[in-house]
């Protein structure tokens, strides 16, 4: 048989998704690993979609999407994140990690190297592999809020780097940067002469700070914003997100990458994207609500069981620090969900700045964070009250 000479080949399997594999297994599991908002898509979108769909709109259309859609983004991108746009400087995209993989490709090739923060989203570094470039990193550090510093991030730029990735609000640690340090990142990134690809999947997900786009501090357009529908409107699986560049050749590349791929975007889900902006906006506003709710809830719990978690000012996560009971993520999360029966997403499935620490999704039900935020806090005191009791994982299932 062929084998495959493919850079895929060096993909690592994400952390998360084999803890949420060994919960799928467990039916009593309360399920807290999963960054996936827990209500469904706002009626009207759906119904406009089906209308739509009835009415025709089920071809392909352009590759960077209907002129129509792009018209309607330009103008949320000018009106509601402060960055003028015109439809010409929009690409719709199958989500924001379809954006990214797509720029990637588009601007990278094997040798580069992009710069991601620590803690990180491990997609990021898959896609990177997957076409041969190389991922290095940048602290942000707990201590810190979760924040990098600018000394830290410039620290690490090499002469191979061609990308610095930024994201705040921050997944998987909630944090958003001050406006500051975003302006710093993309003076960075022009005294180094490198692209700035900014993740704003969380843009509209925030807890009091105001989201900044860094590329309110573009003055030559290497900044590239990536959006997205699935965490605003709830509809992560309409796989709709688009790109925001004000450099016309990057504009045209993704075209060209995105016809050789995809064709288009889902025609139904530009359809479903244009009612969720033009429509209600009631839905986001009460989805926000109740992750802050949960944020605080979830926050004063762990104060009550005298565990430190970093208060997170946006997106839906927040990362638990269980180092009282053990610096292992990844045996504690294992033991949590064999043991109390809850499962959270270890903190190295996130990079080795995750040591030591759990993510848990506030997108979830409410009695089912605080249930299981109350069993993994009395796992750490068990833990931490028997250091012997850090027996293999193998051992404490047997029993
Ligand atoms: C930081 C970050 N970027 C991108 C994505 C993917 O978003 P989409 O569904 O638009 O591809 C996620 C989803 O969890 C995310 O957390």
């Amino acid at each position: 048989m062929p084998t495959s000479t493919s850079p895929v080949i060096r993909m690592q399997r994400s952390g998360i998704r084999s803890v949420m594999e060994l919960a799928m297994l467990d039916p009593t599991a309360i399920r807290l690993e999963l960054g996936e908002p827990d209500v469904s898509t706002p009626a009207h979108v759906i119904e406009a979609a089906a209308r739509d769909a009835r009415h025709g709109h089920t071809g392909y259309t352009s590759s960077v999407g209907s002129l129509e859609l792009r018209t309607a983004l330009a103008r949320k991108v000018t009106e509601i994140n402060g960055l003028p746009t015109s439809p010409d400087e929009v690409v719709a995209t199958h989500g924001a990690m379809h954006g990214l993989a797509m720029a990637i490709n588009a601007l990278m090739g094997p040798g580069d190297e992009m710069l991601v923060p620590d803690p990180e989203f491990p997609n990021w570094r898959m896609a990177a592999t997957a076409v041969g470039v190389d991922v290095a990193t940048y602290p942000a550090r707990a201590a810190a809020g979760f924040v990098p510093t600018l000394e830290d991030i410039e620290a690490a730029v090499t002469p191979r780097t061609k990308v610095l990735l930024v994201s705040s609000p921050n997944n998987p640690t909630g944090a958003m940067y001050p406006a500051h340090v975003l302006e710093g990142i993309v003076d960075i990134a022009r005294r180094h002469d490198l692209w700035v690809f900014s993740d704003e999947c969380y843009e509209a997900i925030t807890f009091g700070p105001e989201h900044v786009s860094p590329a309110r501090y573009d003055t030559d357009g290497r900044v590239v914003t990536f959006f997205t529908f699935s965490k605003t409107y709830a509809m992560t699986g309409w796989r709709l997100g688009y790109v925001v560049t004000r450099d016309d050749v990057v504009h045209d590349l993704l075209g060209q990458v995105a016809e050789a791929t995809v064709a288009c975007p889902s025609s139904v889900s530009q359809r479903a994207a244009l009612a969720a902006l033009a429509g209600p906006q009631d839905d986001v506003r009460d989805a926000v609500a109740r992750y802050r709710e949960r944020r605080d809830a979830a926050v004063a719990l762990l104060a009550a069981r005298g565990i430190p978690c970093v208060r997170p000012d946006g997106a839906f996560y927040l990362m638990v620090d269980i180092t009282r009971a053990t610096p292992d993520s990844d045996e504690f999360a294992l033991r949590l969900l064999r043991e109390k029966h809850v499962s959270v997403s270890p903190g190295t499935a996130f990079g080795a700045g995750g040591a030591g620490q759990v993510r848990v999704s506030l997108a979830s039900d409410r009695t089912a964070i605080l249930t299981g935020l109350e069993r993994l806090a009395d796992l750490v005191d068990e833990w931490a009250a028997t250091p012997t009791a850090a027996v293999p994982v193998a051992a404490a299932h047997a029993d």
